[in-house]
């Protein structure tokens, strides 16, 4: 059974359809834990509820980002994880940090990477006037919001739409791809080469 360890700063929808496909779809691999960097996260409270360990590593009071970073590896090295998964962890990481868990960090990001890293993807695309939109699974590395893609979703974005209805038609198909991605990871399909991730057994890696 592989060790699953979640982090997110909020709501958790994208950690509770991990959990949710991890028990239906009896994946080899269990969530251990899920940590977040605020005690009033929506999500802590929800894996709480479900007998899945809970810590809270806030980021005050810290001096600097790698004090911090060191603090939160200790709390997530404590639950032995295979993988880290950021669910909405809206922090940014230390090279450090990432370097410790390279290979084994996957995050969504809201967008069809590599366009909209950072904030407000769904209303940069708006203003943009881009015809499609989505999401993305992706490896962890240094630089913000790239690394290796595993999976991507393309949803329309339509006449009318604001940032609520285009993040809305996005989160969705989040709630997809994530837990896709993430079960193909502790299944061992996902293959790293050359920085590009394909699928072992060449399953489609895109959602329309
Ligand atoms: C999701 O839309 C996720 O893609 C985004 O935060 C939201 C979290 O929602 N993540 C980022 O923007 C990271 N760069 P959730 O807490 O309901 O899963």
């Amino acid at each position: 059974m592989k060790r699953i360890v979640i982090l997110l700063s909020g709501r958790g929808s994208n950690m509770q359809a991990i959990v949710e496909a991890c028990a239906a779809e009896g994946w080899p691999a269990e969530v251990a834990a899920v940590v977040s960097n605020k005690a009033d996260a929506a999500g802590l409270a929800w894996a709480a509820q479900r007998g899945i360990a809970t810590a809270v590593v806030d980021h005050r009071g810290h001096p600097d980002r790698e004090t911090y970073d060191a603090e939160l590896a200790r709390v997530i090295d404590g639950f032995a994880p295979d993988l880290l998964v950021l669910a909405g962890f809206m922090r940014i990481l230390s090279a450090g940090f990432v370097r410790h868990y390279e290979g084994r960090m996957l995050n969504v990001h809201p967008s069809l990477l590599p366009a909209f890293p950072g904030l407000h993807t769904h209303r940069r695309a708006i203003e943009q006037g881009c015809k499609l939109a989505g999401a993305t699974v992706h490896f962890v590395t240094a630089e913000l919001d790239h690394g290796p893609i595993v999976a991507q979703a393309a949803v329309p974005v339509l006449p009318g739409d604001d940032e609520a209805s285009l993040s809305a038609r996005v989160l969705e198909r989040e709630h997809v791809i994530f837990p896709l991605a993430v079960r193909w990871f502790v299944e061992d399909r996902l293959v790293l080469a050359d920085g590009r991730v394909s699928h072992r057994d060449g399953l489609p890696q895109h959602l329309f």
